[in-house]
């Protein structure tokens, strides 16, 4: 029964299980915006319809933080007796059957902090409505599956917001009197209400032209503020590349003569795919060769490729309701990935999506808010935009495109968009299509949707020399996750190679076969059951099995291999994936088995044999320097703790420095020619080739800091002072930050000094302050909290300061003191009331306290619980801080 005297009402939970279609829809929208100091007067317009129910259904339209100030019904203004205004919610009854509503009310954008709805960023006005910020511009049927097309006119003064957009083609403008002016936007396209976008500010643009195939001319603008122009040639460079691609690979199409993208600097996410008005957070469209490193400028490339993908994947076809953001979200990650792995490395590629997944999304999959990959519940959606929805939704995309291949997957792609353009739909639906297109029987595949958790696939093999078979056992099984038991076994597409004595892959042919079937020596095994067998036949000698090669399914594998094997394929495998795979494990076991050496008090010693086949890699002329790079790069402390609970956090990190400090010393002769040889010559390029040499070049440089030795410092010192590029400075700089040098604190001030200026560079300087290793890390951090540059109402900036201490540095955050966590408490008591999205971004960290040894959880339970306490909480803190107490 509801108790009427509880002061706080929790927060409600909905279920996919209670979807229902909406009575009353809405075929146009007339939007004025006029603009004022202070206040934002919105006249909406709705031509609406019942599509269920009768006279007596009730209109219930989400509204919140506005002022109403009038509705009229065709025309007839309506009393306060004819609605009502509920804390979220306008209702309305007696309706007839079609209608037009015309709503006023009042916003004050200045005052949004949630940076969710209409809000102000450094003087521009911004929208941002994905996934329930529409109902903060005025009441609305604010869910996706309601499609409308829409005509906006905005009106502002002129001189302070000469630019002033929204969705589709500009179909009007003029002056209005007292300095003011208007614009008038229309999209013809009907779209969800998430999709709105609204800007206005003074801004500049570059702008270009993009010819589609069947040879309309497009406009592309890129809007920033003006002293951005310079960061802006990638961007727009990255999204002609997208446009090309998107008609070479999925034959789609740009389908309006305009295309504008806008930097914005207070932004919750990375960027929104508004149609045809994309907006950005500027850290992921600005990059120059001064002020963005390599990691920058491919993040740029693949976030305005995400959004341009959207046009298709997200508004021609959308949701239904959000219970279905994968569909948009999964897929659209997919192609971004394809995309840049056409676009750069594919091999470095899949390796990079890999240990993001693992190291985010496994964490998310073992954790108290794991969920499936289209959840069945949620408090706040805001919540949902995980790496499970996003990342693991894109494994699942990967997989429809392994088990279908290349053909059917585009023939079911083709298919979705012929049954489905235009409308909102489900994840089932574009199985549907991928089904009935290719033959291929997915009803078990399904269980990727709803069954959360990591599988965890078991390899079992034997050869049997007399009769020349090989045979493969490979088990699975899905662990629990809050709320679900008892899962059934997945459909795992498994690709496997046997790898000969002599490091070439061997023909692959099952029993009952008369020939063998393979693509270049791999194959793709059906895993269905919860154990299966898979014979290979004429087997002539005794091969090394090479399994999952490119992680052709997001699972956890066992694979029952030794050491020698492991080193065999590092040095063998024809499957780079699998190859930088076996490294990674050989690392992985060899810290773990130091962790227990020290725990044990026995001398850590690192073995011969591991640096040995890390040196013959260094060496290796046919692998390219990027890949080298990958090698080099050892499991991180965040990974590796996820291997044993509860995590040993200092064991972990100690074990892994000393094993990069027995490398530096080992290979310091490598590491010193590499670092010659990959110096940088020329002007900066994004190529490949270029970054590859970057970055082994670098990684070089940060093993031979390990060497603790002054020459090499000055080393570091001298890269710093002459790199012409970020990303070499960058590394100079971060490589000194973790050292003791004596020029490390004239680093930092020099840069501070050169960049204060340019707020995406001082980000970085917040961001390597935060994420060194030293053990004075969290006062550093708590003065930088005071630092004049620190603002907590900028999200890059708490993420740059705040997401990096707690997130990305493992040691320092999980000191033992808990000094940590109870910095993080106090950031999100001064930050939850300001924004709670990027709060219940940031709570995350405490909330896996169950991996930790009983101290720290007591620890993280109590920063925890103190949370909880927080007067006015937001839902959105609250589902995850409570979820983890459950
Ligand atoms: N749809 C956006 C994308 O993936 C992400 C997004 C959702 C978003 N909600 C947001 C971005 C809120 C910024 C703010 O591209
Ligand atoms: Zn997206």
């Amino acid at each position: 029964m509801a108790d009427a005297s509880q002061a706080v009402a929790r927060p409600q939970t909905k279920y996919l299980k209670d979807y229902r279609a909406p009575d009353y829809t809405i075929d146009r929208v007339d939007l004025l915006f006029q603009l004022e100091e202070g206040v934002t007067h919105v006249t909406s317009r709705l031509q609406m319809r019942r599509q269920s129910g009768g006279v007596d259904t009730p209109l219930v339209l989400d509204g919140s933080h506005m002022k109403l100030l009038s509705v009229e019904l065709d025309g007839g203004q309506l009393s306060a007796d004819d609605y009502e205004v509920g804390e979220e919610t306008l209702t309305i009854t007696g309706l007839p059957e079609e209608f037009e509503l015309t709503i006023r009310n009042d916003i004050d954008p200045s005052a949004n902090t949630a940076l969710e709805g209409l809000y102000i960023s450094k003087g521009m006005y911004c929208t941002q409505c994905e996934a329930e910020g529409f109902r903060r511009i005025t009441y609305f049927l604010d869910r996706s599956d309601v499609m409308a097309t829409y005509r906006v006119r905005i009106e502002a003064d002129r001189e302070k917001y000469p630019v002033l957009l929204s969705n589709g083609n500009e179909v009007d403008h003029g002056l209005l009197g007292e300095g003011r002016h208007f614009v008038v936007w229309d999209d013809p396209f009907p779209k969800p209400c998430y999709l709105f976008a609204l800007v206005a500010g003074d801004l500049a643009y570059l702008e270009d032209h993009y010819t589609t195939k069947s040879g309309e001319k497009v406009t592309l603008r890129l809007f920033v503020a003006p002293q951005d122009l310079d960061k802006c040639r990638h961007a727009m460079d990255s999204l002609k590349k997208s446009m090309k691609w998107d008609e070479d690979v999925y034959g789609l199409e740009y389908d309006l003569d305009i295309f504008n993208i806008v930097a914005v600097s207070h932004f919750n996410m990375g960027a929104m795919e508004n149609k045809s008005l994309n907006i950005f957070n500027t850290k992921c469209v600005l990059a120059n060769p001064q002020t963005a490193t390599d990691a920058d400028f491919a993040a740029v490339e693949a976030v305005v490729a995400h959004e341009y993908f959207h046009n298709w994947t997200g508004n021609r076809v959308t949701c239904r309701d959000w219970f279905q953001l994968s569909l948009k979200e999964g897929l659209t990650v997919f192609r971004d990935q394809e995309f840049s792995a056409d676009m750069g490395s594919r091999a470095v590629k899949r390796i990079e999506d890999v240990r993001m997944l693992r190291q985010y999304q496994f964490a998310e999959d073992s954790g108290p808010m794991a969920h499936p990959v289209r959840p069945d519940n949620y408090i706040e959606i805001n919540n949902f935009y995980t790496v499970t929805v996003y990342e693991k939704g894109a494994e699942v995309i990967r997989m429809y495109h392994t088990l279908l291949g290349p053909e059917n997957y585009r023939k079911g792609i083709d298919l979705y968009f012929e049954r489905h353009d235009g409308q909102a739909v489900t994840c089932d639906d574009f199985l549907s299509a991928m089904q009935d297109a290719s033959g291929v029987d997915l009803g078990q595949f399904s269980l990727w949707y709803s069954q959360a958790g990591t599988p965890e696939v078991t390899v079992e093999s034997r050869y049997d020399a007399e009769n020349e078979l090989f045979e493969l056992t490979l088990s699975q099984t899905v662990p629990d996750t809050p709320g679900q038991t008892g899962k059934k076994p997945m459909h795992i597409p498994v690709a496997v190679g046997l790898v000969g004595p002599d490091g070439a892959d061997l023909p692959l042919q099952l029993e009952g076969e008369n020939a063998p079937h393979d693509v270049d020596g791999t194959r793709v095994l059906d895993l269905k059951e919860a154990s299966q067998t898979f014979r290979f036949v004429n087997v002539a000698e005794q091969p090394v099995p090479s399994v999952l090669r490119g992680f052709s399914a997001p699972v956890k594998l066992s694979t029952g291999l030794n050491e020698d094997q492991f080193l065999f394929l590092l040095a063998h495998d024809s499957d780079s994936f699998n190859r930088w795979e076996a490294a990674q494990t050989l690392s992985a076991n060899i810290i773990l088995g130091l962790v227990d050496d020290l725990a044990a008090q026995r001398a850590m010693e690192l073995d011969p044999k591991f640096i040995n086949a890390i040196g013959k890699v260094l060496d290796d002329d046919t692998l390219d320097n990027a890949f080298k790079a990958e090698i080099l790069s050892l499991p991180s402390e965040a990974v590796l703790g996820q291997m044993r609970t509860p995590v040993d956090v200092d064991g972990i990190h100690a074990a892994r420095e000393f094993v990069r400090g027995q490398l530096a010393h080992a290979l310091e002769n490598d590491f010193r020619a590499l670092y010659s040889l990959c110096e940088d010559r020329g002007a900066y390029e994004f190529t490949p080739e270029a970054v590859g040499n970057r970055r082994l070049r670098n990684m070089a440089l940060g093993y031979l800091m390990e060497l603790g030795d002054d020459e090499v410092c000055k080393l570091a010192i001298k890269q710093f002072m002459n790199a012409d590029n970020m990303t070499n400075e960058i590394a100079a700089l971060s490589t000194l930050v973790n050292s003791d040098c004596a020029a490390r604190d004239g680093a930092l001030q020099t840069f501070y000094d050169k960049w204060r200026h340019e707020p995406l560079v001082l980000d970085k300087w917040f961001s390597v302050q935060a994420t060194s290793r030293r053990a004075d890390t969290l006062d550093v951090v708590r003065h930088l909290r005071r630092h004049p540059d620190f603002d907590i109402r900028t999200p890059n900036r708490v993420r740059s300061l705040v997401s990096a201490f707690c997130a990305l540095n493992p040691v320092n955050f999980h000191d033992k003191s808990g000094s940590g966590y109870n910095f993080l408490g106090d950031i999100l008591e001064e930050l939850d009331p300001i924004n709670p999205q990027i709060s219940a971004g940031l709570v995350r960290p405490l909330t896996r306290w169950k991996m930790y040894d009983a101290d720290r959880q007591q620890l993280m339970k109590k920063v925890l619980m103190r949370i909880l306490s927080f007067k006015d909480l937001s839902p959105d803190v609250y589902e995850i801080v409570s979820k983890s107490l459950q």
